[in-house]
């Protein structure tokens, strides 16, 4: 691949009369651009093997036998070698390539979408022969045709240079894209009946050197020269990758990605890269609204009618502990701190949980030292899977592990309830049903021996290969279903880290920045700067007006409470406990039961329509401030356009309610909250600096290596251990997992992702299913103690026996009406109708 090997060695060649350093295997088109000369190019990109396919990069090369015209993307560097990109042998054969690549290139460059910023133009024009021989028809197809519902293919523009295709099936592993044909008639296209169904289409976008695919939600809508951009880091998930954020007279119009090695190599999906069109939706809160006494309707009112309202709602409270908090991983880390100061450090509650009982207690991911993607993508190294489908939940990360397993020999054992996105790839898949999770590791890191949960051959599988790996562990773990209590991950995780103490720990929690609201303390029994309540006690003590006495609530125990009539008041900061909580009824219970209940979210969600007082959020590309990734790295995310309507900043809203509430939090921009962060939280000091100086690919707290893993945090489970109990022998263990597409609110927002999250279906093993004796497509009645519900059933070979699986939140089904809280598992029937 083009990255530079890493032994010591380095070859000396000549490039243009100058000599030149460069690594063995380098090849020498990177060699010379590292030395500041550029080689035309269109098929040869960085993050792919290279294939010598459109010979734009042809330069004298002389190995000791004389020059010769040779592709720079396909040589090796060596020493002694001499290249001459200046020579008219060079510039002949570029004249060349250029006068063939346009005989049916058909010149629309004034209405294609890539005018402007397009590879073929620019080169042709700095290396082009000025004119073309050639007179003769133009080769014509149907145009445009779409290759799925977001990208849209010219065919006549395409010169075959081979990106795409190897985009789709080298690092997505979605083959669907390729040649057809043959002579003039060779085209890009997808196979009948076969969209390019991928969640990575919209790279091949933007690495495409000319129009040919161009995306269907930036066709016709921008020219290059009309757009601003600022870097900034994808929120969609916690992967956060480095974007481009492009916008012209205060609208967003485009994300691209932008290529660090860190975390991201430049690629994004489809759901972050087009996610965009949320940000002008039409469904965006541009006022705050206050439920009318009489009529019981929600009503806009002026922000300082609504302040005072959800001010009067907290002062009401009879005490700190009948205050809640849930929500905060839509937050920037600057406004996470402002929320963790008011309520802890003002209201003196903590009951604050910025996860909606989908996650991890705060214990296990902050309490544990990191890895980051790079620790678990470094050559020779094993993965220890405990999470959720990569390619679905986190997906670029899944394309950064793909590629680590396939081009670096990284080895990946999975244990999960499922099969996921590189199941193929693993080198051990234990599938394990729900409630033997923490008994298969033990019996893998036991090695693989004697009578246990999970199948014998796949658990000495795992146990093999993991019997061969010691320091370089990582272990990556997450929520891999909603419907077994996250007891079930941590202990788990607990019984790993006792056999592999060294191992570090890549954390998957999904939301785009729960690891920032994590840090910023938006957890019970957590101060910011990882450390637990009595851990920063003195230090918060003589700088915040108070800190909470003892751990508080839980999601699942405010929720609780708030049922029970125990919450005065509930605040939700980005948080819709019906949709995303995992006991549907109790969030519905909880909204009804709480005394007032305080919305800040950019848009009325399910939980938001039941709030007293809800005030519209400055989102994404609308406030400047830093985020937190799954690694801890912090990077910058940037203010690209006004806030929608009168929404203001998060950390404003926190600031105007404490002075409303008498008090002062002392924060006046998200530059001042970063400092006062970086005073009071230890693994933060120096990162201002380190932001600075480390630029796009950001800083991986603790950034001054002094404040290790917060070795006073308890893993705080606010749930009762699991028990693995008997089974019915007619009943399933319920799997709640998530695809990439489904009901949110943001996703619903964005207008061309909105149609693309597939109906609710429940997939069952072949084996469970031919016992059931029905078709895939039959409508079953799945039943759990808490509610029946019809849903078609489709056959999975990845899940094991006895498991059935359901996709959270897709249209159609709620799937937490089903999932049975109070139990370490959901046993479901399913029975024909
Ligand atoms: Fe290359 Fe674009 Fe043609 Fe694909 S569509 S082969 S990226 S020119
Ligand atoms: Fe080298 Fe295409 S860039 S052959």
């Amino acid at each position: 691949m083009s990255e530079p090997a890493t032994e010591a060695a380095t070859v000396t060649l000549t490039i243009n009369g100058q000599e030149v350093d460069a690594a063995p295997g380098e090849l020498v088109i990177a060699a010379a651009e590292r030395h500041g000369t550029y080689i035309p190019r269109f098929c040869y990109h960085p993050r792919m093997r290279s294939v010598g396919m459109c010979r734009m990069c042809v330069v004298d090369i002389d190995t000791g036998r004389g020059a010769s015209l040779q592709p720079a993307c396909m040589i090796e560097v060596a020493d002694g070698m001499v290249v001459d990109t200046t020579t008219e042998t060079t510039k002949k054969a570029q004249d060349g390539v250029l006068e063939l690549l346009l005989i049916n290139h058909p010149l629309d460059c004034p209405v294609c979408d890539k005018g402007g910023e397009c590879p073929l133009q620019d080169q042709t024009m700095a290396y082009g022969p000025g004119e073309s021989r050639f007179v003769e028809q133009k080769v014509h197809f149907e145009k445009p045709i779409p290759v799925n519902d977001l990208v849209l293919l010219d065919r006549e523009r395409c010169i075959l240079c081979d990106r795409c295709t190897r985009f789709a099936s080298e690092v997505a592993g979605d083959p669907l894209i390729s040649f057809m044909d043959r002579a003039v008639g060779t085209q890009i296209n997808t196979f009948p009946g076969q969209p390019f169904d991928s969640y990575f289409s919209g790279n091949t976008v933007q690495i495409c050197p000319v129009g040919a695919l161009t995306a269907t939600p930036y066709r016709f809508r921008a020219r290059p020269w009309d757009l601003s951009e600022l870097e900034s880091t994808c929120q969609t998930c916690s992967v956060g990758c480095r974007m481009g954020v492009q916008s012209s007279q205060n609208q967003v119009l485009r994300y691209l990605g932008v290529d660090v090695d860190a975390p991201s190599w430049g690629w994004l999906c489809d759901k972050g890269r087009f996610g965009f069109e949320a940000i002008d939706s039409d469904e965006r809160l541009v006022e705050p609204v206050v439920r009318h006494e009489p009529t019981g309707d929600l009503v806009e009112r002026r922000w300082s009618e609504a302040l005072r309202a959800a001010a009067s709602a907290i002062s009401a409270a009879d005490d700190p502990s009948r205050i809640a908090v849930l929500g905060g991983a839509r937050l920037t880390n600057e406004d996470a701190y402002a929320w963790t100061k008011l309520a802890k450090g003002i209201l003196g509650t903590d009951n604050v949980d910025c996860q909606l009982d989908d996650g991890l207690p705060a214990g296990a991911v902050l309490g544990a030292p990191r890895a980051t993607i790079d620790d678990a993508c470094r050559p020779g190294s094993t993965v220890l899977w405990l999470g959720p489908d990569p390619k679905e939940e986190l997906p670029v990360l899944y394309l950064r592990l793909r590629h680590a397993i396939q081009e670096d020999g990284v080895r990946l054992v999975e244990v999960t309830p499922t099969a996921t996105g590189l199941t193929e790839l693993a080198a051990a898949s234990v599938r394990c049903v729900p409630g033997t999770t923490a008994e298969v590791v033990e019996a893998i890191l036991d090695g693989g021996s004697g009578e246990a949960a999970g199948d014998p051959d796949e658990v000495a599988a795992a146990a093999r290969v993991l019997a061969e790996t010691d320091a370089e562990l990582t272990i990556a773990v997450g929520r891999p279903s909603l419907a077994e209590p996250p007891r079930a991950v941590v202990d788990a995780l607990a019984v790993a880290r006792g056999h592999r103490p060294r191992a570090r720990l890549l954390s998957l929690l999904r939301r785009g920045n729960v690891h920032g609201a994590l840090d910023m303390g938006m957890a019970p029994g957590v101060l910011p700067g990882r450390t637990s309540l009595d851990g920063g006690r003195e230090r918060f003590a003589g700088e915040w007006p108070t800190v909470p006495a003892s751990t508080g609530l839980d999601a699942r125990g405010v929720l609780g409470a708030a049922a029970a009539g125990e919450v005065d008041v509930l605040v939700l900061l980005g948080a819709d406990p019906i949709d995303d909580f995992p006991d549907r009824d109790l969030a519905e219970r909880a909204l009804a039961g709480a005394g007032r209940v305080v919305a800040v979210d950019l848009f009325l969600n399910e939980s938001a329509r039941l709030a007293d007082v809800v005030l519209p959020a400055a989102g994404f590309a609308e406030c400047d401030g830093t985020t937190t990734n799954l690694e801890g790295r912090v990077t910058t995310v940037s203010q690209a356009v006004t806030p929608t309507g009168t929404a203001r900043s998060d950390w404003m809203i926190a600031a105007e309610l404490a002075r409303l509430l008498g008090a002062d939090l002392g924060l006046e921009s998200p530059e001042q909250i970063r400092a006062e962060i970086e005073r009071l939280a230890p693994p933060h000091h120096g990162l201002g600096a380190a932001l600075d100086a480390a630029g796009s690919e950001g800083a991986v707290v603790p950034v001054d290596g002094s404040a290790g893993h917060a070795e006073d945090l308890d893993v705080v489970l606010q749930e009762p251990p699991v028990e693995g109990g008997a089974r019915d022998a007619y009943s399933l263990r319920l799997v709640c997992d998530r695809t990439l597409y489904d009901g949110g609110t943001a996703l619903r927002a964005a207008r061309s992702l909105a149609g693309l999250a597939g109906p609710a279906v429940l997939r069952m093993s072949p084996t469970d299913l031919d016992r059931l004796g029905v078709d895939d497509g039959t409508e079953v009645r799945l039943s759990s103690a808490r509610r029946s519900r019809g849903v078609p059933v489709v056959r999975d070979p990845g899940l094991p026996r006895g498991a059935a699986a359901l996709a959270v939140n897709q249209p159609g089904l709620a799937a937490n009406e089903l999932i049975d809280l109070g139990s370490p598992v959901t046993e479901v029937r399913v029975e024909t109708q």
